[in-house]
């Protein structure tokens, strides 16, 4: 029996430890801020649920196989009593966050050899505690060796597509210059499809080069066509869409995940002498913006 703590059920923890519990080879723990009874979500292949052992009190955990985090980044230092009952001498911890900076966030509490950094594309929103809706078909990416293959083999029998990667840096790159257009509605707390014009295009352009920019400095493969259908896909935003999760966690009056979004792009631009104007204006004016912004620098 495989042993499995996922710390953060949110959307995305919810969903993955529902799916990973429908495999009976698999002991699934979940370690909980909020507590609930059982897990319900919609996926496209209809609706699952699990009730896994919901643990609150880090005290309660004992060491597992593997370690599932999904957190937002901000609370990437909040799961240290989690880690400090979870881990024995061959844990894995897998990093199911956006951003690129998995092995920066966790490197203070947990041994990098043991981190696997993880992208997930898969939309979810939640709805209640352990009630979730998976809106589409699920993807993971891990680097390629040993630990990255474990990691994406606990997903055969599932419904999620999680494979490894040898260039995994580009995977985490092109995801990151695509959310990167998302500072724009997450400011102006609209849809940018019908309201968009040159002066608009050209802040969006720039926020996605320079995100690119700094991308291909830190060795990701970037094509030029990818950065101009995210500028299209900006265009064709249409009213009404979700604007993501930065736009509902500031309606919502959240913290946001602003610094692991494009935060990081000012500062690895500044690493590598690359201009970041726009990221810099839109971040400034986001953090002023009166919500919630946490550091994870
Ligand atoms: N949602 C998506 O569609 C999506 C898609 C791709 C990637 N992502 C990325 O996936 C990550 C998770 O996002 P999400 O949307 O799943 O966030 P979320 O719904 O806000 O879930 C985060 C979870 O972490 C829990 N948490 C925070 N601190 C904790 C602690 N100390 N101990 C235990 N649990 C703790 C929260 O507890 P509470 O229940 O008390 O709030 C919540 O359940 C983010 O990096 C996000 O950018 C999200």
């Amino acid at each position: 029996m495989t042993t499995i703590a996922l710390i953060g059920p949110g959307a995305i923890g919810g969903t993955v430890a529902a799916w990973l519990a429908q495999d009976p080879s698999f002991d699934v723990t979940v370690c909980a801020r909020t507590p609930f009874a059982d897990l319900q979500v919609e996926t496209p292949q209809g609706l699952i649920t699990a009730t896994p052992k919901v643990l609150t009190n880090p005290t309660d955990a004992t060491p597992v196989d593997w370690v599932l985090i999904a957190t937002k980044t901000y609370d990437a230092d909040a799961t240290k009593p989690w880690l400090d009952h979870l881990l024995a001498d061959h844990t894995r911890v897998a990093i199911i966050q956006n951003g690129v900076e998995h092995q920066r966030l966790f490197a203070h509490l947990v041994p990098p050899a043991r981190i696997v950094p993880v992208i997930i594309n898969l939309p979810a929103a939640r709805s209640a505690p352990g009630r979730i809706v998976q809106h589409r078909h699920g993807i993971i990416s891990v680097p390629a060796g040993k630990n990255g293959e474990d990691f994406a083999a606990l997903f055969a029998k599932t419904e999620i597509e999680a494979s490894a990667h040898t260039d995994f840096v580009s995977e985490a790159w092109l995801k990151l210059t695509g959310n990167s257009i998302a500072i724009v509605p997450s400011l102006t707390l609209r849809a940018t499809g019908p309201v968009w014009n040159p002066d608009l295009e050209a802040i969006v352009r720039g926020v996605v080069e320079e995100c690119a920019a700094v991308g291909r400095a830190e060795g990701a493969t970037i094509p030029q066509s990818f950065v101009e259908s995210t500028i299209e896909t900006s265009s064709k935003m249409a009213e009404g869409s979700s604007g993501g999760s930065l736009h509902a966690d500031r309606l919502a009056g959240h913290p946001m995940e602003i610094d692991a979004r494009n935060g990081v792009i000012v500062r690895l631009g500044q690493k590598h002498g690359i201009p970041t104007p726009m990221n810099k204006v839109l971040v400034t004016l986001l953090a002023a913006s009166g919500a919630p912004w946490i550091e994870t620098a």
